[in-house]
Formats: C-alpha cells, structure tokens, sequence
C-alpha cells in the first residue's frame, strides 16, 4: 500500500510541475493513451480554499484516510534521496502519535516516525548540504551572529534532507523553527528524526492520515508559550489552518512566505475578500525559481516520477504536455530525450512558437 501510495504521488509531482492545476484534463489524455495506469491520480483529494467561508473543500476518495494529495515543491523532491523513505517495517503498525519519543537530550517536542533513525538521517542531510552552497554559505557568512534572532517561524513543507538544510539554515542564523509535512507521503522519516535530534520541533512522518495531516499542522502552531511570527507555507494549508483556528495568530505574524502557486492562489483569494491581513510573499515571483527550479528540476523530475508510477518505456510513446511555459519546456526536452512522440498544447503564440 505503502509504495502503491508513494508511487502516486510521484506521478502527481510530474503533473503538477508540468501543468497548472486546470491543465489535469490534458494529462488525462496521456491517461488515455496508457501513460498513466495510478488509479490514485484520479482519486486525489485536494483541500483548499473554497470560497469566502474559508471552508474545506473535500472530495471523497476510495481510498479514505491515505488519499489526501497536495502539491509537490520542486526543490524538495529533486534527488534520488527524497524519493526513499527508509521506513522500519517493523514499527510501520504504530502511530507515531501513540510513541513516547525522546531525543539525545530528553526533548520530545517532536514527533516522529523512529527517532533512532537520526544518524541515517543525517548523513542525508550532509550530502544534501555539499549541493546547496548558498544556504552553507549564508551560515558561513553569518558566523555566528543570528540575524534572524527573534523570528518565530512556523512551518509546512516537504520534510526531506533539502528542506531540512533550509530549517537547520534558519535556526543557525536565530530563528525557532516548527515544522510540519505539506504532504502526507513525502516526508523522509529519518530527516525528520535527524531534525528532531538536532532538537527541531518537527511533527511529520511519511503516510500521515488526514487527521495526522492536521494534527501535526496543529501542533506546530498550537503551544503553550510560543507563538509564530512568520509562516513559510507550501500549499497554504498552514496558513488556513492558523487563519481558521487561531486568527488571533495574525495579530503577532509578520508575514507570509508561500511556495506553491496553488497556495498563492488561496492568499489572493484571502487579500481580494480583504482578508489578507499580513504582507506575503511569492516564492514564485524569484527568478531563480522561475528560470532553474521550474525548468530544470522539473525537466530531471519528470522522468523520475512517470518511471517510478509506470514502469514503461517512453520511446515511441505519444505524450501531450499542455502549456510551453518553463516547466512544459523542462518536461518536453526530458521526454523528448526519451523518445517519445511530444505534442504540446499552448494558448501563446510566442511560446507556441518556441516549441515548433
Ligand atoms: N509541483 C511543482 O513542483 C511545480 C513546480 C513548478 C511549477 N509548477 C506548476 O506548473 C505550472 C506551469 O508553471 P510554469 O513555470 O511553466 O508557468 P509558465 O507561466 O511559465 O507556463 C505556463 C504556460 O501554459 C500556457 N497556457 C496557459 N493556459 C493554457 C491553456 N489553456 N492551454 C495550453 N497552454 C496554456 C501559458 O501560455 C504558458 O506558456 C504552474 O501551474 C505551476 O504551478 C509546479
């Protein structure tokens, strides 16, 4: 069930990266032509801001509690290592919130799959960092000084050993950090325990149920104490949860950072009914998002999730990827290099052009 699940969700990283959510008809086209064989991608269940109630839209899956699917951020699922979760079967029955966990320092503000695979975890990290020389960089540069003292970030991403160097980045240059998973499949447990060793208050384990989803946003939030000042949210599940929960949060928030276009698309729905009380920022606006992330890392990770969801061999194969934008352009030269027959649709005439 386990792989089944993780193989779905790999093939939605693809088409999510290739596609902007209202493109899904497209890729049902390659669905058809014997592409996609995951039941799961149809079953998905997404949660986001319905309309100005705020209420969760939930569409009922077969598949219950294991289906919720969100969005994949591009730099967090790139490599090889962030597809692996290194799971002891052997605890797989029990819920990390029924463990009593400590770490090397008697903390158990975290919960985690098997806070023993801290090691493991963190030889993750560290090759994770020798490819990540602006964040090592910014520690160097800070040498010790915490320019980000003070900052209380509350956080939701995927928790794999590249998002574990930003947290442990920020907590270098000051920052307390809470971290939760923005995806019920895509946490590593053993980064996750790495970061709960190096004393993170992480609350994330690869297939969380939809309760365990929210739980684990909650806790992040939710503690006696301490109250977060800043969200850095992939999906802007986080950010609906502290908006519908404890709005009084906003009072004390300075302000927003979101990855996901899907969550910027929730903020601009929150700032046109005029509930966007707090300054946000697009991750997406970055050109180095735009320009490397969204074409290169999709272009590498493409192949890698239609491989592991099919199992097929892609040359001769008919593809539609629909939008020539960065991540169609990406996706395109991947599956070209393949040998698959790519036919591409685009509504601008520039970018139409570019991919005759
Ligand atoms: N999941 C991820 O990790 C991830 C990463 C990056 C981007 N994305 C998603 O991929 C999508 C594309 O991103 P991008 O950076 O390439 O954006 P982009 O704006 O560069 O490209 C989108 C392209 O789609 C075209 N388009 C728009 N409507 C169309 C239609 N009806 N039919 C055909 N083509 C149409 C546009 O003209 C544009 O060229 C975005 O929605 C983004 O959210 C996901």
């Amino acid at each position: 069930m386990d792989a089944i699940s993780h193989l779905g969700n790999f093939f939605k990283i693809c088409v999510t990266r290739a596609l902007t959510q209202t493109y899904f008809s497209g890729w049902g086209g390659v669905e058809a032509q014997g592409i996609c064989r995951d039941p799961d991608v149809s079953r998905e269940k997404q949660i986001q801001f319905a309309d100005d109630m705020q209420e969760f839209t939930k569409f009922p899956t077969k598949t219950g509690r294991r289906s919720l699917s969100r969005s994949i951020s591009q730099s967090s699922t790139d490599s090889y290592s962030s597809a692996a979760s290194y799971t002891d079967s052997s605890d797989d029955e029990v819920s990390p919130r029924d463990k009593q966990q400590t770490n090397s320092k008697g903390s158990s503000n975290f919960c985690v799959k098997n806070i023993k695979q801290a090691e493991f975890g963190r030889r993750e990290i560290e090759i994770a960092e020798q490819d990540m020389s602006a964040l090592i960089s910014l520690r160097k540069r800070a040498q010790g000084e915490k320019p980000l003292a003070g900052a209380k970030i509350v956080g939701c991403t995927h928790i794999t050993a590249q998002t574990a160097v930003l947290i442990e980045t920020l907590c270098a240059l000051g920052a307390q950090c809470r971290w939760s998973a923005c995806n019920i499949y895509s946490t590593q447990n053993e980064v996750a325990a790495a970061l709960a060793e190096a004393g993170v208050a992480v609350f994330a384990w690869k297939g969380e149920s939809e309760d365990d989803f929210w739980w684990c946003i909650d806790r992040c939030v939710n503690m006696d104490g301490w109250q977060a000042n800043m969200i850095l949210d992939d999906g802007g599940d986080l950010t609906h949860w502290v908006y519908k929960k404890y709005p009084n949060v906003f009072k004390k928030i300075r302000g927003i950072v979101e990855e996901s276009v899907t969550g910027v698309h929730r903020l601009y729905q929150l700032s046109k009914a005029g509930k966007l009380c707090v300054p946000a920022m697009n991750v997406n606006d970055s050109v180095t998002k735009q320009k490397f992330d969204n074409l290169y890392c999709c272009r590498e990770s493409i192949l890698d999730g239609l491989k592991r969801t099919t199992d097929v061999m892609f040359g001769g194969k008919q593809v539609v990827v629909c939008g020539y934008g960065e991540v169609g352009k990406g996706c395109c030269a991947a599956l070209k290099a393949l040998g698959a027959i790519v036919y591409i649709t685009e509504i601008d005439p520039i970018c139409a052009l570019q991919a005759w």
